[in-house]
């Protein structure tokens, strides 16, 4: 089975996950790319505005893939605005796919949020979902504070706490 990880990192944590399952599962990666200057700041100025950034074309065409999975962080409960602008310029091209998040932690609602956004830039929804939580690895006095949780840059080798949650991932495109 082909497999295109469609990727969007602003801080490299998603990356980092990528970088990982790509080699698990040999896949392909396709960066997904804002177009010009993207700072925070810029992403505060949409979430408050309901603007969404241009994105740059991407470097491999979904459609060449039996499947598609997508990695990208979650922000203030949306999808980061960057991958549901790529699904929505390539969404003729997408059929089965995944999504998987390395974002900061559990709230409520926020997997079902997630899914609902997917479908309506896709048009059907994922086949499997998961999330990590970049707050497991900080100290447990500073899980419930999120400024904390986001400044967190994860390493390679913090990978290894999610080594259970990966497996499952590269799971999901084994043919046994
Ligand atoms: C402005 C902002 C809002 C965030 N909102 C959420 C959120 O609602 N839920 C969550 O689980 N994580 C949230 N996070 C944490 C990010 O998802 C997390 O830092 C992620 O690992 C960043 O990914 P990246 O390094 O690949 O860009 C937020 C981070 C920022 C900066």
């Amino acid at each position: 089975m082909s497999l295109l990880i469609l990727l969007y990192s602003r801080t490299g944590n998603n990356r980092v996950l990528a970088d990982l399952i790509a080699e698990k599962t040999r896949a392909d990666i396709a960066e997904i790319h804002p177009v010009g200057w993207y700072p925070m700041l810029r992403v505060i100025w949409q979430m408050a505005t309901g603007r969404r950034p241009r994105v740059r074309t991407l470097q491999h065409d979904p459609d060449a893939y039996d499947r598609v999975l997508l990695i990208a962080p979650i922000w203030d409960m949306h999808v980061a605005f960057p991958m549901t602008e790529a699904l929505r310029t390539n969404k003729a091209g997408i059929g089965s796919y995944d999504f998987v998040t390395f974002c900061g932690y559990t709230r409520d609602g926020q997997p079902d949020a997630a899914r609902q956004e997917l479908t309506g830039a896709i048009g059907h929804p994922p086949l499997h979902q998961m999330e990590l939580h970049i707050g497991d690895l900080v100290p447990e006095d500073q899980r419930e504070d999120p400024r904390k949780v986001s400044a967190k840059r994860v390493t390679q080798s913090d990978l290894v706490h999610f080594a259970a949650q990966i497996a499952q991932i590269a799971g999901w495109y084994d043919p046994a």
